[in-house]
């Protein structure tokens, strides 16, 4: 990829549009980037590796961008493995290069790798800096975005700032644009990656506020260089756990089709009742992190599902253990069941609901008795009234 970011701000990153499952649980049907830049200055710094995945493509851009020179410093700001993952060739090819980290860093490179650090360690704390030449490195540690030794790196001179997974996005550089804007896929990056954390990144964002920033260079997805207020104001409201639109995820998981029926017939009378915007998603073939993304995105979700084995339907189980480990709060849920003999589902959902913060359950709960039936529909109207209540 030919990414220009300056004259002397070089991306090497590569994408990879082969692999199945990002950290081997969410879809990327767009590829994914691993994004890695080389500071070419007095002294030169490599910001980040690579996966392994992408080693030999990287090496190859690495040594095009330095042509014949050096690396005298490789900054490490995540050590998650789609970063890291080439540390160990990056240090091979120059041995006289300094790992520049923070306390945890190392620790964590220590248990990666078997490399002898002596005296090839630079340990960074908050605010310390890195003079390159006319290039300088400030430090801001980003712990828990999305692991506990993450720093991002802001460049004065160029002013960019260097995001680690912050601002990141799925999708492959070279992938055909869908047309449908950065949010919707950095979206599903956020609150799938990084959603539990919404406190360090709420504290980040208070230390960027300070800071001049020009371009934001992220770990994932495309450099930010014009309207960055939109995507830093986006930033904003998710990690606040704010609601972006008004609107109602309805999620069913239906075993036979009944109780999406159930779902589809509610969804229509919620739009007749004058809902902003309804979205209706089968969780037992939907992308389930796209269905996290929809129900941190709206203000309002129901949930549909068929009892099963004393309990709910797998899928929605599921979903649900997502939403609780992602810290799904403040928002508004209605529930719909259904059940042949002894419907459970509800309950179940209810019990995982009330574990979260600010969940309000309305009432009525739906019970739907195999088959909807036209005796249902009140108390469908009735539970269509009390989520599209102001
Ligand atoms: Fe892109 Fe947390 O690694």
């Amino acid at each position: 990829m030919n990414v220009v970011i300056s004259d002397t701000v070089k991306y090497i990153g590569v994408d990879d549009k082969t692999l199945d499952l990002f950290e081997s649980q969410y879809a990327v049907p767009a590829g994914v980037s691993y994004n890695s830049y080389v500071i070419l200055d007095e002294k030169v710094a490599v910001m980040d590796t690579v996966d392994r995945r992408g080693m030999a493509q990287w090496e190859e851009n690495l040594k095009g961008a330095l042509g014949g020179r050096k690396v005298d410093y490789l900054v490490i700001q995540h050590m998650e493995p789609d970063h890291a993952g080439s540390i160990g060739r990056l240090a091979e090819l120059y041995p006289d290069m300094v790992l520049v980290g923070n306390a945890k860093t190392f620790v964590m490179l220590s248990q990666f790798f078997d490399l002898p650090l002596e005296g090839r360690t630079l340990v960074m704390k908050e605010g310390d800096s890195l003079s390159l030449g006319s290039h300088t490195l400030n430090f801001i540690m980003a712990p828990m975005i999305h692991w506990p030794e993450v720093m991002v790196t802001y460049e004065s001179s160029e002013k960019i700032l260097f995001s680690a997974d912050g601002f990141g996005k799925f999708g492959a550089l070279s992938a055909e644009d869908d047309g449908e804007g950065w949010a919707c896929e950095a979206r599903r990056y956020y609150f799938n990656i990084v959603g539990k954390y919404g406190a360090p990144v709420q504290a980040l964002l208070k230390k960027l506020a300070g800071l001049d920033v020009a371009c934001i260079c992220p770990l994932h997805g495309p450099m930010l260089n014009e309207n960055l207020g939109y995507y830093i104001g986006l930033y904003d409201t998710w990690s606040s756990y704010r609601p972006e639109d008004k609107g109602i995820l309805v999620a069913y998981a239906s075993i036979h089709g009944n109780t999406a029926a159930a779902a589809e017939k509610l969804a229509e009378i919620l739009r007749q009742k004058g809902a902003e915007k309804v979205v209706v998603r089968d969780l037992a073939r939907f992308d389930v992190a796209e269905a996290v993304e929809d129900a941190f995105r709206y203000d309002r979700m129901v949930l549909a599902a068929a009892s099963y084995d004393g309990g709910v339907f797998p899928c929605m189980e599921e979903f649900l253990h997502h939403l609780q480990s992602k810290t799904y709060q403040n928002r508004k849920v209605g529930l719909m069941e259904n059940g042949t003999w002894a419907p459970s589902a509800a309950k179940v959902m209810k019990g995982i609901l009330e574990t979260m913060k600010q969940v309000e359950v309305v009432e009525p709960v739906v019970t739907i008795r195999s088959v909807m039936k036209a005796g249902d529909l009140p108390k469908m109207e009735e539970l269509a009234d009390a989520m599209t209540a102001s």
